[in-house]
């Protein structure tokens, strides 16, 4: 894929192409919590490589490189025994630490140096009923350098609403539909939410935040039909840092709506975009199967879009990001790069967004 700013703008070309096709040293977020089960193994491959997650008998959760380092069978396809992962084949036992703990097949007095076999781990962390993963570039770095994004939540806050959908396109397109301000009038054109005659000019103030831009506080447009919902006064803020995820925080007074989505790559052309809110207002729960639905309907107008995307990008076009409409994209595409290039010449990141408003309508 190759995506250009207009010449006419002055932004020069092709930032995608220039980036690696993931994003290393990030937390990406793997799976909610729930998925997995006590004392059972889960397979996933992200960023292209094979991982098994599991959940000891106690509760933790880890991950580890998803292939037997005998003879190559997956892991996923064994069991957990004894706080271990026993692989199917021939019994070898891996701790979540990635050791080996155990191999049946050891006769009285053979010895083998066992320390010296293992699988790679993943550092993961589960918080707010979400697991992270973090994807180091150096494959035996066991420890990740820093803790995953903390979330605007009580600890003790899970997710009441989960929404997740396979986009079968590269990471950047889903990331870029995501960000997306002007599709919303096209695609997401239900009678009730947006049509193209409701197109209007909008103007919000962008600043720069960790790893990524935020739209900062303002009044949700007046049309945005499920914040009328929420009553009150609510106030809106838009939070997207990278590999590509996206936190909208909604409040109204003590009330508040935690809309956090999430974009992780599981190979180099499918992504998995999973949505999930969080919320503190007691009767909110009452609607969530009237707002299962309308999670599902939205996300896959999106995924409707890259789909039909697909078609075009066979044929490898050049294509084009404009103002000002586009510029989360190239913000995105330029924090990617820049991420890329500080981790390359070990340096620290510099964030390229700088404060503006930015002028579109939808
Ligand atoms: S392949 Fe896993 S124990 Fe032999
Ligand atoms: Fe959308």
């Amino acid at each position: 894929m190759e995506l250009t700013a207009t010449a006419t703008e002055g932004v020069t070309a092709a930032a995608a192409s220039a980036a690696p096709p993931f994003l290393r040293d990030l937390w990406y977020f793997a799976m909610p919590a729930r998925d997995l089960k006590r004392g059972r193994l889960l397979h996933k491959t992200l960023l292209g490589e094979p991982i098994v997650f599991g959940r000891t008998e106690g509760g933790e959760v880890f991950a580890l490189r998803d292939l037997c380092p005998h003879r190559g069978v997956p892991l996923s396809a064994g069991r957990i025994v004894a706080g271990t992962v026993e692989c199917p084949y021939h019994g070898w036992r891996f701790g979540p630490d990635g050791g080996c703990k155990l191999i049946p097949s050891l006769a009285e007095g053979q010895t083998i140096d066992q320390s010296r076999i293992g699988v790679r781990r993943y550092p993961t962390v589960e918080a707010n009923g979400l697991v992270w993963i973090f994807m180091a570039a150096d494959p035996s770095l066991a420890e990740a350098p820093e803790p995953p994004p903390v979330l605007a939540l009580a600890p003790q806050q899970m997710p009441r609403l989960v929404e997740r959908q396979l986009f079968p396109c590269p990471m950047d397109h889903a990331v870029v539909g995501l960000m997306d301000p002007a599709h919303g009038p096209f695609v997401h054109n239900i009678w009730w939410w947006r049509t193209p005659d409701s197109i209007h000019e909008k103007a919000k103030n962008y600043g720069p935040s960790r790893r990524g831009f935020t739209m900062l506080p303002h009044a949700p447009s007046k049309n945005a039909g499920l914040y009328k919902l929420i009553g009150g006064r609510p106030i809106t803020e838009i939070v997207f840092e990278l590999p590509g995820l996206r936190y909208e925080i909604i409040t109204a007074g003590r009330k508040k709506v935690f809309g956090f989505t999430a974009c992780t790559p599981l190979t180099a052309d499918t992504t998995e975009v999973t949505q999930i809110f969080f919320w503190n207002i007691g009767w909110a729960g009452l609607l969530r199967p009237l707002l299962q639905p309308i999670a599902r309907i939205f996300l896959g107008q999106d995924r409707r879009m890259v789909t039909l995307q697909r078609e075009g990008l066979k044929h490898d076009p050049r294509l084009m990001l404009i103002r000002d409409a586009d510029m989360p994209a190239m913000w995105y595409f330029r924090l990617k790069k820049e991420w890329a290039a500080a981790r390359a010449e070990d340096r620290p990141f510099v964030n390229p967004v700088k404060e503006t408003t930015l002028r579109w309508r939808s």
